[in-house]
């Protein structure tokens, strides 16, 4: 890890006047790059968080016997922060992080922070970090808090200590140098099933994707995309984003009942398109209607929307409009505006830091 090169408190009293690490904005994509500190607060079970700090960056201490490590107990969230031109540092929507986290951790038996410690978290991580924030337009910091049972657990039950951590790292495009992306429609494994928990962000929901993504990408696609478990012939969502699929002045995507991801850029794209007067649909979306669809495009805090250039379905490609005045278009352009400060934040989106 780098030794941090002044203190968090320094850095949270500074405006970053041109100092940047020494770091190449253009070229970067959706890969860790190290920051100064991360945030780390611990509680037992039955207790509340109370009182985090934080601490240089680096390597963390984990029984081997944790609820992470051996039952998967843990969850993580994302989120991003924007500099504005005038250099003032935004956050987007951070508490609706807080209150996933919030809903994940009850599903899996974990304490929470509190909405305010969350918020309060992510900023005190930012600050400390602010020169690692990429400047205007080129760019984000990238904040992943993480909850965990940190203590040991060896016969199955709820850990007896957790741990919540946040750390950060500016990042690029998720699918650097892709303009759209190709994805190939997944025939035997699935993301999620009724009363699992596709619905939340646990950490467990990610690894099983794993298998069917390195055969996509070994096949030259940019993503998978899952089919509901229970009858092979609705669309749930891809391994890292949300789906939406559009037919005329319509736009459609799974809702949200337990096997889809709650995504904020989902809910924040639904709202934003039906103020542009699309008629918006969260009901279950088959196959064949998104392959007859003009046109499909994937939202996520890291692919941020990117439109879909096609979609392979048992051995069938189906492409897609992704040029110029398309919906996804249309939408990334308000919802990027209102995240780096060009547009008004009329919805109050943005927390500034
Ligand atoms: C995000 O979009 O923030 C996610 O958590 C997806 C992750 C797999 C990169």
């Amino acid at each position: 890890a780098p030794s941090p090169k002044s203190t968090p408190e320094a850095n949270a009293n500074s405006n970053n006047d041109g100092k940047y690490p020494d770091v190449n904005w253009e070229e970067m994509g959706f890969s860790l790059t190290p920051t100064d500190y991360m945030y780390v607060m611990k509680c037992s079970i039955g207790e509340k968080f109370s009182q985090g700090s934080l601490i240089p960056y680096g390597n963390i201490e984990l029984s081997p016997c944790s609820g992470i490590l051996n039952y998967g107990q843990g969850l993580f969230e994302g989120l991003k922060a924007y500099r504005k031109e005038d250099g003032r540092i935004l956050l987007f929507r951070p508490e609706q992080n807080a209150l996933r986290m919030k809903a994940g951790a009850e599903r899996l038996c974990m304490p929470s922070p509190s909405i305010e410690q969350f918020v309060g978290a992510v900023k005190q991580t930012v600050l400390a970090n602010e020169r690692w924030v990429p400047p205007f337009e080129k760019g984000s910091m990238y904040l992943r808090p993480l909850l965990m049972g940190s203590g040991p657990s060896l016969g199955l039950g709820p850990a007896p200590e957790y741990t919540f951590l946040i750390y950060a790292s500016p990042v690029g495009s998720y699918h650097k140098g892709q303009r759209s992306l190709n994805l190939v429609v997944e025939e035997k494994q699935h993301r999620a099933s009724s009363g699992g928990t596709g619905g939340i962000k646990t950490v467990a929901n990610y690894s099983p994707v794993l298998n069917a993504l390195s055969r996509a990408k070994a096949q030259g696609f940019s993503e998978v995309l899952f089919l509901d478990a229970a009858t092979g012939k609705y669309i749930d969502e891809a391994s890292a984003c949300n789906i939406f699929s559009v037919k005329g002045n319509s736009i459609s995507t799974p809702p949200t009942h337990g096997t889809i991801l709650p995504g904020i850029t989902r809910k924040s794209i639904i709202e934003i398109a039906g103020t542009l007067g699309y008629q918006v649909e969260e009901r279950p979306v088959a196959i064949d209607e998104l392959l007859d669809a003009d046109e499909a495009f994937c939202t996520g805090t890291a692919v941020v929307v990117t439109s879909i250039g096609s979609v392979t379905h048992q051995g069938r490609r189906i492409d897609y409009k992704t040029q110029a005045d398309t919906v996804c278009q249309k939408l990334h352009e308000i919802l990027t505006g209102i995240q780096m400060g060009r547009l008004a934040d009329t919805k109050g989106w943005m927390v500034e830091v």
